[in-house]
């Protein structure tokens, strides 16, 4: 190749390599190192403002199906498991208040440390409690949960019965579960909720290429 032909080469590669990359940023949405197309923690502004996130992602992934689906009220006390940026949290936390406390855990402080400016400008910071906990361990208080959110983070477990059953104990009776996740992650997620001892109790398809699940605990 000549010089010339070789610069050309390069100068496309380039140009691939960005459009991948402004791409992935366009879509990743809410999550930390786990999800690698995302822009580190406090670089959302790169992309537009923290509203237009927001907003676009409350569009795609319509957090108030979840809400309903939890059944959420003032006063009850939720846990946001792999919370990352707080997106979906800010509506989770303005759905129990006044009254109600939301527990936001990460494996990633630093997406901690973004979601508290989120929940700060909502003007939520004091009903949510940020958690770095470890991947193998909720890091949840015995009977204490009115509801446990996974929003696209059952995947990422070792041993999801594992997770799920220590998960379960954090439930108050009559507690729910939600797990929500790409389609192709269902399979595993209702396998294991069944082994940990859930039971479902109601199921959607209405966000675009995910499903939520809500599961009690089997009497
Ligand atoms: C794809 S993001 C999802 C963020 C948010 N829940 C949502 O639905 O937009 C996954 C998040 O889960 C976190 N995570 C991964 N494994 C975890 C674990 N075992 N416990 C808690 N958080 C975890 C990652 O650090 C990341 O912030």
């Amino acid at each position: 190749m000549t010089v010339r032909a070789w610069g050309c080469y390069l100068a496309r590669v380039r140009l691939a390599v960005s459009l991948t990359c402004a791409l992935g940023t366009a879509l990743a949405l809410g999550c930390s190192k786990a999800e690698p197309e995302r822009p580190p923690a406090g670089k959302a502004a790169d992309t537009g403002s923290e509203a237009d996130d927001q907003s676009r992602f409350d569009r795609q992934r319509r957090p108030e199906v979840i809400v309903e689906m939890l059944g959420l009220k003032p006063g009850m006390t939720v846990a946001d498991i792999g919370a990352g940026t707080g997106l979906l949290t800010v509506h989770l936390v303005a759905a129990v208040a006044p009254g109600g406390h939301v527990v936001a855990t990460d494996i990633d402080g630093s997406v901690l440390d973004h979601l508290r400016a989120r929940m700060n400008a909502a003007g939520y910071d004091r009903l949510v409690e940020r958690r770095v906990v470890k991947p193998t361990d909720p890091g949840l208080e015995p009977a204490r949960y009115d509801a446990i959110l996974l929003a696209r983070v059952d995947h990422y477990f070792g041993d999801r019965v594992g997770w799920l059953s220590r998960a379960r104990l954090a439930l108050v009776k009559g507690g729910k579960l939600a797990i929500s996740n790409r389609v192709h992650h269902r399979a595993a997620a209702m396998h294991a909720a069944a082994a940990a001892g859930f039971e479902l109790v109601s199921e959607t398809g209405a966000i675009p290429g995910e499903f939520v699940a809500v599961f009690e605990v089997k009497p």
